[in-house]
């Protein structure tokens, strides 16, 4: 097994084909089809693959923007995407791929990481080392066109990795934190 990442636009052919095929696969008709980019380029995706020899089992994006919880000024990533193989979950590669994206936002330096999932992976996710934003509201869409969290069953989760971030605790943890990532990836 290989971890592999590239800025989303970047990914070899090969491989991306496969990364678009499996996400086809989970959210079929929901999503851009095509092996173009289908994250906002604003929001500087990055495509992490998990590798058995050249096949893609498992596969994310992480996204990025700046947050500023309580007026500090933080840049903060999500995990998108999250996906494995349907034909070979439960053997820990989605554990692999989303403790590889946690580990790629710490070791270049973001300050934390900030996402939303559905309420039942929420184990799944802690189990990789994220934390539960117990009554976080990440508020997707844009300023004039809101998609709060709370509008669906989701949870919020998240890592704070710097001093900054953990200063700005108390403004994430159990707040509304405006996200606003655009119209295309509304909510991460
Ligand atoms: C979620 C997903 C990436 C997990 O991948 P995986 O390779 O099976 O993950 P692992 O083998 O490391 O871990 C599986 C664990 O997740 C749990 N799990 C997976 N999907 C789940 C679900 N929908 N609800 C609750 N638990 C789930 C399994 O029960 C298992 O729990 P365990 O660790 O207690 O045994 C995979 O199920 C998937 O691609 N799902 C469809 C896309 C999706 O929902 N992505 C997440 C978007 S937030």
């Amino acid at each position: 097994m290989k971890l592999v990442s590239f800025p989303e636009a970047d990914v070899p052919r090969k491989w991306r084909v496969q990364q678009v095929s499996l996400q086809e696969q989970a959210w079929p008709g929901t999503e851009p089809s095509g092996t173009h980019p289908w994250h906002d380029p604003e929001l500087q995706p990055v495509s992490v693959l998990l590798l058995d020899d050249e096949r893609v089992v498992a596969a994310l994006d992480v996204l990025t923007k700046e947050v500023r919880p309580g007026g500090r000024c933080l840049v903060a990533s999500g995990l998108s995407t999250v996906v494995t193989d349907a034909a070979l979950r439960g053997r820990g590669y989605g554990h692999a791929i989303v403790s590889a994206g946690r580990e790629l936002i710490r070791s270049r330096g973001d300050d934390l990481g900030l996402f939303t999932s559905d309420r039942t992976l929420q184990g799944f996710y802690e189990r990789a080392g994220w934390q539960l934003l117990a009554g976080t509201v990440l508020v997707g869409g844009t300023p004039d066109d809101p998609f709060p969290s709370d509008d669906l069953d989701k949870v919020a989760l998240g890592a704070f990795f710097t001093q900054p971030a953990r200063a700005a605790v108390d403004d994430i943890v159990g707040c509304r934190v405006e996200l606003f990532p655009g119209s295309i990836d509304r909510l991460w």
